[in-house]
């Protein structure tokens, strides 16, 4: 196993972006996510071949113009930008899903369609299946190369005079490092804002900062927790940190034993909340420690609202917020 790290690690040196060598894991959690039968059966000889190209990760345009049939925008290519949709007008809202997910996966799907839904933004797809749809330690190594692309393609738009004032990103598990990655290395930033939705952990330390989502990376980064210290990050890595149901395990998930539903309501809430009447309303925690051992929060008497259209600007911190069990799921102000 550390033969195989090592290869991966030494064949896989991304410029610019320092990583660590492979934090400990538990083996016997990465064996059980593996065998997790929604999953596709892995492809050995990608894995082998260990490393993915510049053609493996694809940008896809979505307007309301064509909200189900993407044109694909390739970096440095301006004339698939000018001849597409693309409006220099409006906002972007850029969606990167997580591993073993691809396009047409609920994120970003549920995410698009509810941004059309209530305005004619641009929605850039990331469809980085090919390089997610390996070994979870692999597809975690491909995070930085598809950053690093997705950084590229931002210093595009920027070339063809978008502003990052008007770009925001959008990220689930491992997409949400793949976000922050381009958010730490884009040409004149800062981005205008990234959501972290449920970022993944295993593989990621909390030290390194260059290789996983932090609040540098944006003028405001905000983060949903709902599977961590298991599938997601617990600690607290944005400006503004959501703990829905205190963000390690969710209602309405049963036992839940691998996380996956948990992981998955990250994103379920984010897109409810862009066309909820009904606000998903956080309370202010005093401190990381008074979620940490109590599960939840009194509250400091300031709320915050999480998700939305468009993004709720308030005091930096931790917040503290429940749900139903089923959609929908937000509840409104706290009572
Ligand atoms: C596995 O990946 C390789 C390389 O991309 C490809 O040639 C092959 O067809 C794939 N096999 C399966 C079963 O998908
Ligand atoms: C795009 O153009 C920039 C600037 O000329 C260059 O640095 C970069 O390598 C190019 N990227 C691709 C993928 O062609
Ligand atoms: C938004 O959603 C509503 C309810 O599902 C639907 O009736 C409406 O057609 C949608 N609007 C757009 C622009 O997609």
């Amino acid at each position: 196993m550390f033969l195989w790290l090592f290869v991966i690690y030494t064949a896989v040196g991304v410029e610019g972006i320092k990583w660590d060598a492979p934090t400990p894991y538990d083996p016997v959690w990465l064996a059980s996510v593996q065998q997790y039968s929604v999953v596709p059966a892995l492809n050995e000889s990608r894995f082998w071949m260990g490393w993915v190209s510049e053609s493996d990760v694809q940008f896809r345009l979505f307007t309301r113009s064509n909200p189900y049939d993407y044109q694909v925008i390739n970096i440095n290519d301006t004339a698939s930008l000018r001849n597409s949709n693309f409006d220099f007008y409006k906002k972007i809202k850029v969606l990167t899903h997580g591993w073993v997910n691809n396009g047409y996966s609920p994120m970003p799907e549920s995410i698009k369609e509810a941004y059309l839904n209530v305005s004619d933004v641009n929605i850039i797809v990331v469809d980085w299946s090919n390089a997610a749809n390996v070994n979870y330690i692999l597809a975690s190594y491909n995070v930085a190369m598809v950053g690093r692309l997705l950084t590229e393609f931002l210093n595009f738009l920027i070339r063809e005079g978008v502003s990052m004032n008007d770009v925001h990103l959008i990220g689930h598990s491992l997409g949400a490092h793949v976000s922050g990655i381009a958010g730490a290395h884009v040409k004149r930033g800062p981005i205008y804002s990234i959501t972290g939705l449920d970022p993944a952990l295993p593989l990621f330390t909390f030290g390194n900062k260059d290789a996983r989502l932090d609040k540098h990376d944006a003028r405001h980064v905000e983060v949903i927790h709902t599977c961590g210290g298991y599938l997601g990050f617990a600690s607290p890595l944005g400006h503004i940190d959501f703990y829905p149901n205190g963000g390690t395990r969710q209602p309405g998930c049963g036992f839940d034993y691998r996380g996956l539903c948990a992981h998955n309501r990250a994103h379920m809430f984010f897109a409810e909340s862009i066309i909820s009447d009904v606000p998903f309303t956080g309370v202010r925690c005093e401190s990381y420690d008074e979620l940490y051992y109590h599960g939840s929060c009194k509250g400091t008497g300031e709320t915050l609202i999480m998700g939305g259209f468009d993004v709720h600007f308030g005091k930096d911190g931790i917040y503290y917020l429940k749900t139903n069990a089923d959609k929908p799921y937000a509840i409104g102000d706290p009572v």
